[in-house]
């Protein structure tokens, strides 16, 4: 737990196909209300996510900002301590890049590297049915912490994406879920690159989020 956190510079050294296994089947125990296990996720690597990879970039370079959204993740308005949460994670994300708070087309730059998987050559995407309600969300979630987790455990880092959301459709022509499928978020998965520093982020001390009521 304390060696994770989001990588977002990965080199290009292939994740074998065995430690996936590995780290899915093990994954695959997370619990879940009423052990629906409400996750369904497809391994991506090689040619198609190259041609996936192509297909978004070749997209936002002629200005398109992605598919129509499926569902707001975030609030319209987001209240303290929220901002300043999101606020010291932008800080974090562009101002260790020398990108201002308001240099748009900068910011811009940086978030489409998401859509390369920060270099990584292995994205997961994790879809759940439509009718499910915020319950099996959380369920989701703790799937996908369990193989954040286990991933570090095979010296593997990774880097969840809503961002992937955005280009649902694109991701669709490579996974081809069935229509009762949303898609929750991308994952990329890779060796963190050596070279460069991974800036971390702050998180609130356990006094802000957690009341010990004895
Ligand atoms: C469900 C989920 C979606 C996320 N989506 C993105 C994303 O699209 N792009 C990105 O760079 N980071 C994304 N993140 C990473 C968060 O920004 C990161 O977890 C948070 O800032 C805390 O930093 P840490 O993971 O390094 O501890 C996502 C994280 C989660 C859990």
């Amino acid at each position: 737990m304390r060696t994770r956190q989001s990588i977002r510079r990965f080199t290009d050294q292939p994740v074998p196909r065995a430690v996936l296994e590995r780290v899915l089947t093990a994954a695959a125990d997370a619990p879940s209300g009423s052990n629906l296990q409400p996750w369904h996720v497809y391994v991506v690597s090689g040619d198609p996510l190259a041609s996936l990879k192509k297909a978004v970039a070749d997209r936002i370079a002629v200005g398109d900002s992605g598919d129509e959204r499926e569902f707001a993740i975030y609030p319209p308005h987001l209240r303290p301590p929220y901002r300043e949460r999101m606020a010291a994670l932008g800080d974090v994300l562009y101002g260790s890049q020398g990108v201002a708070r308001g240099d748009v087309a900068g910011r811009a730059r940086i978030r489409a590297r998401n859509w390369t998987c920060f270099g990584a050559g292995t994205a997961l995407f994790c879809y759940l049915d439509r009718d499910m309600p915020a319950p099996r969300w959380a369920d989701v979630g703790i799937y996908l912490q369990t193989v954040m987790l286990l991933l570090r455990a095979e010296g593997l880092h990774s880097c969840a994406q809503e961002a992937w959301a955005e280009f649902h459709r694109a991701v669709a022509e490579v996974t081809g879920p069935p229509p009762e499928r949303l898609l929750f978020c991308g994952m990329s998965i890779g060796f963190a690159d050596p070279a460069v520093m991974h800036p971390r982020v702050r998180h609130a001390p356990v006094s802000e989020t957690v009341t010990f009521l004895d």
